[in-house]
C-alpha cells in the first residue's frame, strides 16, 4: 500500500488553482506549434528588448563599474542607499518612503500580502494587468471592477457606484492592457472621489514615460496633499531593460507607517536585490542622456503604433487609439468568433501570437484580445497580412 502511494503523481496545493499568468501561458503552444517547424510571431509579451530596444547603455555601464567595486553581496533589505536617495528625489519623498523590489511585480505582491485582506474591497481597472487578478485571488481579497469611456479614461461615474468601503484603489497609467494615458483632469477626479471616501491608491507608473501622444501627467503633483498613495515604477518598460528586475515603490502620505513596516518585514524575508543593478540606477535614473533616450524609444514606438492602427483599421477591429505603453486592447468586430481564446488559437495556427481578453478579466460586451505594438512595422505588417483571412 504505500508502497503505491509513492508512485502517484505529486500534487501542487489547493492554493495554486488561483496563480495563472495568461501573457506567458498562451507561449507554451505558441511553442508547440514552433518545434512543428512554424514561425511565431510573439506579439503577446511587453518585452521591448525582444523587438530591438536596446535597454538604456547606461545601466549595463554602470553595472560593469558597480561589479568592478565589488558590490556584490547582500544589499541592504529594503534597498541600496544611494538608489533610495535617487528614488526619493524623483519621487519627492523621503529616502524611508522607498523600497527597492525585483521589479514592480513584487512590489505589487508586496503590496497585497500587506494591505489587503481576507474579503478586503480591492478597486481594480477592467480590463487589468493579470497579475492584480491573480493577487487579489492569492490573498483572498474581494475585487471589483471599474469600466472605462470609450477614450480609455476611468468612467468616474461607474467609480463612485463602486468606491463606497474600498480598502484602496488600483491605477495604472499609462494603462496596460488600453494603452490609454489618462488626462490630468480625470485623474483629479479621481483623487478627489477617493479623498472624499477615503481610499488609498496604489498607482502602477511602469509605462510614465512611454507617452505617445497628449500631454504627460504627473500623479504625484495631482494627488500630493490630497489622498494618500503608493507610486510604484521598474526599469523594465520606461528604461527597456526588463532583465534587470530593479523596481522601487515610494510611499506618499503621513499614514503608512504600519504598512511600511510590514513592507520592511516582507523585504527581509527576500534579503535583497540586485547590488550592482541598484547602484547602476541611482546612476542612469538621472543621467543626463536619459531625455535623448527616452525620446528616441517614443519616436519608434509611435511609428509603429501607426502601422499597426493602419493594418488594424483595414480588418474589422476596434480599439481606443493607444496614446501611451505599447499595447492595444482590441475588441473584434466580425460575428465570426465567440470565445476570445478560440480565435487567439486560430491565430496561433496562422503564426501570430496574442493574449485573449478574458486574461484582463471578464469583459461582458464583446470579444477580446491584446497585442503588442513592438515590433518593427514590416514585422507588423506581416503579423496582419497572417491573420486577415480569419476575420
Ligand atoms: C502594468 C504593469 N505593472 C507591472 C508590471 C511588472 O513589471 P516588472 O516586474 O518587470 O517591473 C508590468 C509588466 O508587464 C505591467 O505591465
Amino acid at each position: 500500500m504505500i508502497h503505491l502511494r509513492r508512485q502517484l503523481p505529486y500534487r501542487p496545493t489547493e492554493r495554486m488553482n488561483v496563480v495563472s499568468y495568461p501573457i506567458r501561458d498562451i507561449v507554451m503552444e505558441a511553442k508547440r506549434e514552433e518545434a512543428k517547424g512554424k514561425k511565431m510571431i510573439y506579439l503577446n509579451i511587453g518585452d521591448p528588448p525582444q523587438y530591438g530596444f536596446e535597454p538604456f547603455r547606461v545601466i549595463a555601464d554602470q553595472v560593469k563599474v558597480a561589479l568592478a567595486e565589488n558590490w556584490k553581496g547582500y544589499a541592504p533589505s529594503e534597498g541600496d542607499e544611494e538608489f533610495r536617495n535617487t528614488v526619493a528625489k524623483i519621487e519627492k519623498c523621503k529616502p524611508e518612503d522607498v523600497f527597492a523590489v525585483a521589479g514592480l511585480t513584487e512590489g505589487i505582491d508586496f503590496f497585497f500580502h500587506s494591505f489587503i485582506g481576507f474579503g478586503e474591497k480591492v478597486l481594480l481597472p477592467n480590463p487589468v494587468y493579470p497579475l492584480y487578478l491573480s493577487k487579489a485571488k492569492q490573498f483572498e481579497g474581494d475585487s471589483v471592477f471599474y469600466r472605462h469611456d470609450a477614450d480609455g479614461q476611468i468612467d468616474v461615474a461607474n467609480l463612485s457606484k463602486k468606491i463606497e468601503g474600498a480598502k484602496a484603489m488600483v491605477i495604472i497609467n499609462p494603462n496596460n492592457p488600453l494603452g490609454s494615458l489618462y488626462s490630468e483632469k480625470n485623474l483629479a477626479e479621481v483623487v478627489k472621489l477617493c479623498s472624499e471616501y477615503d481610499v488609498p491608491i496604489f498607482y502602477d507608473g511602469s509605462y510614465d514615460r512611454l507617452i505617445l501622444e497628449g500631454k504627460p501627467v504627473d500623479f504625484r503633483k495631482i494627488a500630493r496633499g490630497k489622498v494618500p498613495f503608493i507610486y510604484g515604477s521598474s526599469l523594465s518598460k520606461d528604461f527597456s531593460y526588463t532583465g534587470a528586475r530593479i523596481g522601487w515603490v515610494a510611499f506618499h502620505g503621513e499614514r503608512w507607517a504600519e504598512v511600511k513596516n510590514a513592507f520592511f518585514l516582507l523585504c527581509n524575508q527576500r534579503l535583497s536585490v540586485n547590488w550592482e543593478y541598484q547602484k547602476a540606477a541611482a546612476v542612469a535614473m538621472v543621467h543626463p542622456s536619459y531625455p535623448a533616450y527616452i525620446a528616441d524609444m517614443n519616436r519608434k514606438l509611435i511609428e509603429r503604433r501607426n502601422t499597426f492602427i493602419k493594418m488594424a483599421g483595414k480588418l474589422p477591429l476596434s480599439f481606443p487609439v493607444p496614446k501611451g505603453a505599447f499595447y492595444a486592447f482590441i475588441r473584434i468586430e466580425s460575428q465570426k468568433w465567440r470565445k476570445d481564446l478560440q480565435f487567439v488559437r486560430a491565430a496561433l495556427k496562422e503564426g501570430v501570437v496574442f493574449v485573449p481578453g478574458s486574461g484582463f478579466g471578464r469583459q461582458e460586451d464583446g470579444v477580446y484580445f491584446r497585442s503588442t505594438f513592438l515590433p518593427e512595422p514590416h514585422i507588423i505588417e506581416e503579423a496582419f497580412s497572417k491573420i486577415k483571412r480569419l476575420l
